[in-house]
């Protein structure tokens, strides 16, 4: 019987053993303890979690070695896993962290409560580190985190680049457009040259052809005077024959007088003159073809002397061309409104977009001289054309088309300005500026 028992406690014995073994290998920290909280028994892995040894700590509270915290916070005793186990009878796995020596362990503890008899009740624990866990996941997530600041990094230079790049390629292509317009503005200057150059040869042959034709032509109109007289009231069909010779060579000498007037366009006198004046006494000059267009003269012009610097025959010519022009454009009852005044310069910006900076200086006082008619205007397409020698819009033989390149080289030998425009409200402005 003593055999016996001994046997079965021996075999009891080793089965105990064996459960230590295994229970103690494993990394989950066991205690059991009593209803009190004294700890009964644990394996080794709870020895590991709390660094003391089971021996020491069997029969001691747990709540005294076990002091556990939340969230940062001691936990309460009674919040304690211990009490929470013996009084719901179960708990949870639940996070907790435990202070051990300078470390702070992570820990996973779930519980339950058990009856060793009737009246005895008992609790144990799992207790579960996982603090290398905690840490492996903490350093993922830093690692995430710099990943991603760094990525943050990466898009902001990405971002500079692009920037950067894009005010470089602003900056090209407002080179780009200043060469552009250096281009332009060569191309027009040549374009010009090529046109004073085309012009003077123009004109030096116009002038060589004029002279050669203007002798002939004498010869034909004093023929054709002797002739007329020669016939008298004679013969009517031989009368109107010579007429109309007379009437050819008259406009064929309007013609050669413009030539010859636009091929000798050197030297100018200039002197102090009254604009006015000029402007009355080429008014007067034709007023019958104002006179027959029944055109309507407004004038807009003190009575006090306007001096500008001027060739005054000159001037008169320009005059008639553009009063001719207008009332040419108006057909009859137009109206033409003159406007002489003096002007300004201011600095560099003032004045109505002229080129001052080319011609007048600051502080110079200019004569001004405007012609208004309420003709139809100029065309768009026209308006670049219209100081082209020999550009017209009237019938052949009505007009040379060079009144307006000729006005224009007289004011320029002026050290002047003649522009046309459009006016807004209709017809057409020219506008001489003269220096005073
Ligand atoms: N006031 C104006 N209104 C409308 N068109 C005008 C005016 N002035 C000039 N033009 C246009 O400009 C063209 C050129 O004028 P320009 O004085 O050089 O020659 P023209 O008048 O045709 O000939 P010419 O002067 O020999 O009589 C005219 O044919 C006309 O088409
Ligand atoms: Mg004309």
């Amino acid at each position: 019987m003593v055999a016996d028992l001994a046997a079965l406690i021996a075999e009891l014995r080793s089965i105990l053993g064996k459960l230590e073994v295994a229970l103690g290998s494993i990394d989950t920290g066991v205690v059991w303890t009593d209803s009190k909280g004294r700890v009964q028994w644990c394996n080794r892995g709870f020895d590991r979690i709390t660094g003391r040894a089971h021996i020491e700590i069997l029969g001691i509270g747990l709540e005294g070695f076990l002091p556990l915290s939340r969230d940062g916070r001691l936990v309460p005793p009674e919040a304690h896993p211990l009490r929470l186990i013996m009084t719901t009878g179960v708990m949870e796995r639940e996070a907790y962290q435990l202070k051990r020596g300078d470390e702070v362990l992570s820990l996973e503890i779930e519980g339950s409560r058990f009856h060793l008899s009737e009246r005895e009740e008992a609790a144990i624990l799992l207790v579960q580190d996982v603090t290398e866990r905690a840490r492996s996941l903490e350093r993922e997530r830093e690692l995430a985190q710099s990943a991603a600041l760094s990525e943050q990094k990466r898009l902001a230079e990405l971002e500079r680049a692009q920037l950067a790049a894009l005010n470089v390629m602003e900056d090209l292509e407002l080179r780009h457009k200043e060469i552009e317009t250096r281009e332009k503005k060569l191309q027009e200057t040549m374009a010009m040259l090529v046109q004073a150059e085309k012009l003077q040869s123009v004109g030096r042959l116009a002038a060589g052809v004029a002279h050669e034709v203007k002798n002939p032509l004498s010869v034909i109109r004093m023929g054709a005077d002797f002739l007329a007289k020669r016939i008298g009231e004679g013969d009517p069909d031989a009368r109107q024959v010579i007429e109309d010779i007379s009437d050819a060579v008259r406009k064929a000498d309007t013609v050669i007088r413009g030539i010859l007037d636009f091929s000798s366009l050197s030297a100018v006198s200039l002197k102090q003159d009254d604009l006015h004046a000029v402007l009355e006494a080429s008014i007067s000059l034709v007023r019958h073809e104002l006179e027959r267009l029944r055109v309507k003269v407004v004038r807009n012009i003190a009575k006090e002397p306007l001096l500008a610097l001027m060739d005054r025959n000159r001037v008169q010519h320009v005059l008639v061309n553009l009063i001719l022009n207008a009332s040419h454009a108006m057909g009859v009852g137009g109206t033409l409104t003159v406007r002489a005044y003096t002007q300004k310069i201011g600095n560099a910006g003032a004045g109505k977009g002229r080129r001052e900076g080319d011609r007048f200086k600051a502080g110079e006082t200019l004569a001004v001289l405007e012609i208004d008619d309420t003709g139809p205007g100029i065309p768009e397409e026209h308006l670049s054309k219209i100081f082209d020698p020999f550009f017209t819009t009237k019938k052949t033989g009505q007009g040379t088309g060079l009144g307006l390149s000729i006005a224009k080289n007289i004011m320029d030998m002026h050290g002047g300005e003649l522009n046309i425009s459009n006016r807004r409200g209709g017809g057409v402005r020219a506008t001489l500026i003269f220096k005073t």
